[in-house]
């Protein structure tokens, strides 16, 4: 079975005059272990469509299939339910905490999960660190770490639930070549590792095309 499916999706953005139809019949498979990119110009809609995987968003027509499960007709609660278990994001602002320190952060998603106690949290919150090249720096505050190193440390967070489906949007767009070569790097090397999928948009092509299938994108629709 895939881990996610997408069927047919269209969607409408806007009112009156503004409405625009962001997506215009999108459908693709994501299988595990594989790492995807969705390149494209702006606006061609990239973040549309990454909202929309993610359940962040409800299709205007079509289907989002997670595992066995077709989402557009849950409730609210049973999406996030949906959400919290099998995705992981990484946005190009990494959104941390900054008065909460690294190791704090990546306990957040577990936290709200409820699923192990206060010390697993901790332990498998450090290895992740670790996994991400950030051992020594877990007691560090937000405002204490580098924007790459911050960047590890979203990308730590987004796997805390050890998710089906890294969903990263632009993950590398507010680094330096340097660090955006070593978050790329790390993002790709533990999907193919933990089996897990990684769907990333990215305006970088040279990024894009190290990825194992490139989605191109234009005015809401795949191109074959
Ligand atoms: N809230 C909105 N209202 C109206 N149009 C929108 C809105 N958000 C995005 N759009 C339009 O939808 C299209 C796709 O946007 P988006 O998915 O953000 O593109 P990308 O991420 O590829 O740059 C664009 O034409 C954009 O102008
Ligand atoms: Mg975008």
């Amino acid at each position: 079975m895939s881990l996610l499916r997408v069927e047919n999706l269209h969607r409408y953005l806007g009112e009156g005059d503004t409405r625009c139809h962001a997506l215009r019949g999108v459908g693709f498979t994501i299988e595990p272990g594989r790492t995807y990119a969705i390149a494209g110009h702006s606006g061609s809609g990239k973040s549309t469509l990454l909202y929309l995987l993610g359940l962040l968003d409800i299709p205007d027509q079509g289907q989002i299939w997670v595992g066995d499960r077709e989402t557009s007709r849950l409730t609210d609660d049973e999406r996030t339910a949906v959400r919290n278990e099998h995705m992981g994001f990484v946005f190009q602002f990494h959104f941390l905490l900054k008065e909460f320190t690294a190791l704090e952060n990546v306990m957040l998603p577990m936290r709200k999960l409820g699923r192990l106690s206060e010390e697993a949290m901790r332990a498998k919150a450090s290895d992740l660190l670790v996994a991400v090249g950030l051992g020594d720096k877990t007691r560090r505050l937000g405002t204490q770490l580098s924007g790459g190193e911050q960047q590890r440390v979203a990308i730590a967070r987004a796997l805390a639930n050890d998710p089906g489906l890294i969903l990263a949007d632009e993950p590398t767009g507010n680094l330096d070549h340097t660090n955006a070569d070593r978050v790329f790097a790390l993002l790709s090397d533990i999907a193919h590792q933990r089996g897990q999928a990684l769907l990333m948009v990215s305006h970088n092509p040279e990024l894009a095309s190290r990825c194992d299938q490139v989605f191109r994108m234009q005015d809401g629709v795949i191109l074959p």
